[in-house]
């Protein structure tokens, strides 16, 4: 893209800020200023915009009732796993990480997987990733793809990591990085806002972003060719993480599921897991910080949290169900972010308050659309100990405990 295209383009979308300080910008950053607004789709652009001037989101129809949960024990345990494993050993199964997050509340530089986890191996949360995986391989005698989410900001390091540990032994052909899209920050007007005189603050688009980014990359065509049928999909902070479950599996293919879950009981009727629903027909997702009191403390007849069952995002999807939805414009959330910004001289400014917002798409927003929903309860104990934070709970200290 040249100056010339640039300054026509932003100027056709109101955005022509973005090129004021394009003078004093040395060749190295006039060049990775254009290549920033090069990635830009003003057309969801567009769309981001019109979010900041949208008058409150229309509140949701309908009461909000907890789904049925399959906790699958004996006969119906084995059919599912018997079910889950002529589809591994079918090579029906690819598995898909999102791994495109910032991880800034763990505050480790660099990607989040690199992270060194195992208490006595000092091994990375991709290495657990990995190896189970390869497992799977061994197992079913069976090529499984590896889908894995990054973003613009841990891309090279991603790669580098599965490069410097020799791939953890998987086929590196069998290991498919891609990127996920990312957005500019925008002020309460709706302006792309610079964090530098030569710079775009941009962030990524959310774990939702991975629908679209699986299709711009060509991941469906190529699951499509491997005959990829069921996408098991989880997040990288999580190294207890059963991957691609044959119960799971099973389940989600006998259900003739589009979108399954598991879910877990919540420690404590506040943890922060979002909460599966269904209402007017629907599934729908609601969000930790959304639920009331009374809906976090409501109880059964039999004392039992009446929602109880969590989701830490550990789903299979149906391969033609995310193509079909990759068509479609997902919802867009927005997060009031502090955002360094430029002021007129070109000096950078930090924020001490809030005062720009990020865009994201959240995965479970596709759950209204899914045709098939299947909730499948596990035990944490077994598969979930997340890494979320430095210290605390859902921590280094108490996942390697
Ligand atoms: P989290 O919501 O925990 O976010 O992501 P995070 O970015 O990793 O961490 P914080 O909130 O900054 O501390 C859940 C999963 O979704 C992925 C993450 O990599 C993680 O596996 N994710 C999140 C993406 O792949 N892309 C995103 O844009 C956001």
């Amino acid at each position: 893209m040249t100056y010339e295209q640039a300054k026509t383009l932003l100027e056709k979308n109101g955005q022509e800020q973005v090129l004021r300080f394009w003078k004093k910008l040395s060749k190295a950053e006039q060049t990775a200023l254009l290549a920033q607004i090069e990635t830009i789709d003003f057309k969801e652009l567009k769309r981001c915009a019109s979010m900041l001037t949208a008058t409150a989101a229309a509140a949701k129809k309908g009461k909000p009732t907890a789904p049925k949960v399959a906790e699958l024990k004996g006969a119906a345990l084995k059919k599912a796993t018997a079910a889950g494993e002529k589809e591994l050993k079918a090579g029906h199964v690819g598995v898909l990480l999102v791994a495109g997050g910032q991880g800034s509340r763990l505050g480790y530089e660099g990607p989040k997987g690199a992270y060194s986890i195992g208490p006595v191996t000092g091994a990375s949360l991709f290495y657990f990733h990995a190896r189970k995986i390869l497992a799977l391989t061994v197992r079913y005698a069976v090529r499984v793809p590896f889908y894995v989410m990054t973003s613009a900001a841990n891309y090279d390091a991603t790669v580098a990591h599965f490069e410097e540990n020799d791939y953890f032994g998987l086929d590196p052909q069998d290991v498919i990085f891609f990127k996920q899209g990312m957005w500019p920050g925008m002020t309460p007007d709706g302006k792309i806002i610079l964090d530098a005189p030569g710079h775009i603050f941009m962030s990524p688009d959310g774990h939702g972003g991975m629908i679209s980014a699986l299709k711009a990359n060509g991941c469906f065509a190529d699951m499509k060719k491997r005959g990829v049928k069921s996408v098991f999909f989880f997040q990288v902070d999580n190294p207890m993480v059963e991957v691609a479950d044959p119960a799971f599996i099973g389940l989600h293919t006998l259900e003739k599921s589009e979108y399954s879950l598991k879910l877990t009981a919540k420690r404590e009727p506040t943890e922060g897991l979002g909460m599966v629903v269904k209402r007017d027909g629907h599934f729908d997702m609601i969000e930790y910080t959304e639920m009331t009191d009374e809906m976090n403390n409501r109880r059964t007849k039999t004392g039992d949290l009446y929602f109880k069952f969590g989701s830490p995002a550990i789903h299979v999807f149906d391969r033609a169900f995310l193509e079909r939805e990759a068509a479609k414009a997902m919802p867009l959330h927005l997060a009031h972010k502090k955002i360094a910004t430029v002021d007129e001289k070109g000096k950078v400014v930090k924020a001490t308050e809030p005062n720009g917002y990020k865009f994201e798409k959240f995965i479970f927003d596709a759950l209204a659309d899914a045709k098939g929903v299947t909730c499948f309860a596990f035990d944490r104990a077994d598969e979930f100990s997340p890494v979320k934070n430095a210290e605390g709970k859902d921590s280094p200290a108490t996942c390697k405990a």
